[in-house]
């Protein structure tokens, strides 16, 4: 009718406008593209931490819960991941090749990538080339609280121990490993992941193509807990400030926790490690976590290994490294 005409014209001309307000919204929210699933993916405009840069659509990622230890997190599973990790860290800007956008995914299939019609798929390359090494500011500080950690006495766990235990490796890979806290060998050496559940962990390492000292290793607990015990929950309340900073000036990419308590410190969940794993979850709302076994329960259950290798090769897609073919040796 040629009378409703104008309105038809009008209708249309405020819905364009709104349609290009609305992407302009999840663009400063870090989305740029349409979610597969709006229940689901809607970026979340609580008050929650926003994003540092533009950011590429990643994977779905859910948070577990907040922990109260942290700065405030994302209430919920709607930031775009890959591309949180992405904008951190990069020489290059969000679209360089060492942090190209991790190709969206099936979120009930952490280990496959859709490359097909992905414009934004992840370089196929050997692999990606080296991040930018940790800025001055982190190259000064981490020392400094290296030292702090040193002369600890927060919570019990000081009167035992030999040392604390800080972290080894660079981080370079853009990968942290996060661990329960120090055994024997490791309050002996000062050193985290050097005893049986640490040479696993390298060859862990090795298997996904990545030098052992380019990754991030580092507890939730610094101290050795007396007789290998678990850490008591207020044990890791006093260390976890420690854990928080060292990831602030680390910036990984990418985190994976090993096993339940690294899990439950990092995202203050109560739900256990066979119920998490191989789900990505989120560090304060912006850091992408893969729970995975532990080396040590590896150990005792090989079978399980092939579970941890699915999760390590998610990772690897994650940060755009190609998934090495070989399996890590049983
Ligand atoms: N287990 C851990 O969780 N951390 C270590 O450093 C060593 C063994």
């Amino acid at each position: 009718m040629p009378d409703s005409e104008p309105d038809v014209r009008a209708e249309l001309k405020a819905l364009s406008l709104a349609l290009a307000a609305h992407a302009d919204i999840l663009q400063a929210t870090g989305v740029q593209e349409l979610p597969a699933d709006p229940e689901r993916y809607l970026p979340n405009l609580g008050d929650g931490p926003l994003p540092k840069r533009p950011q590429e659509v990643g994977v779905a990622i859910d948070v577990v819960s907040e922990s109260p230890s942290v700065a405030k997190q994302a209430p919920a599973a709607e930031l775009p991941a890959a591309s949180a990790a992405s904008a951190l860290h990069d020489p290059e800007g969000p679209s360089g090749p060492a942090h190209a956008a991790p190709p969206a995914r099936d979120e009930n299939d952490n280990t496959k990538s859709s490359k097909k019609n992905d414009p934004v798929a992840p370089p196929t390359a050997p692999s990606a080339p080296a991040r930018q090494a940790i800025s001055e500011d982190a190259a000064l500080r981490l020392p400094v609280l290296a030292e702090e950690v040193t002369g600890c006495t927060r919570c019990a766990l000081h009167e035992h121990r030999q040392q604390t235990v800080f972290a080894r490796g660079t981080g370079k890979s853009g990968i942290c490993f996060i661990g329960e806290g120090p055994g024997a060998d490791e309050d002996a050496q000062g050193s985290p992941f050097v005893g049986k559940a640490g040479q696993l962990l390298d060859k862990m390492i090795d298997a996904m193509g990545i030098d052992r000292d380019d990754v991030y290793v580092c507890n939730v607990v610094k101290c050795r807990p007396p007789e290998n015990r678990k850490p008591l929950p207020e044990e890791m309340a006093a260390c976890i400030p420690y854990l928080n900073e060292q990831l602030e000036l680390i910036r990984p990419q990418v985190i994976v926790a090993l096993g339940g308590t690294a899990v439950q410190g990092l995202l203050d969940t109560k739900l256990g490690i066979t119920r998490l794993r191989g789900t990505w979850k989120l560090y304060q709302g912006r850091i992408p976590v893969m729970p995975t076994f532990h080396p040590a329960y590896l150990l005792r259950q090989p079978s399980a290994k092939a579970a941890v290798w699915q999760d390590l090769q998610a990772v690897l897609e994650h940060i755009g490294r190609t998934v090495p073919a070989k399996k890590p040796r049983q």
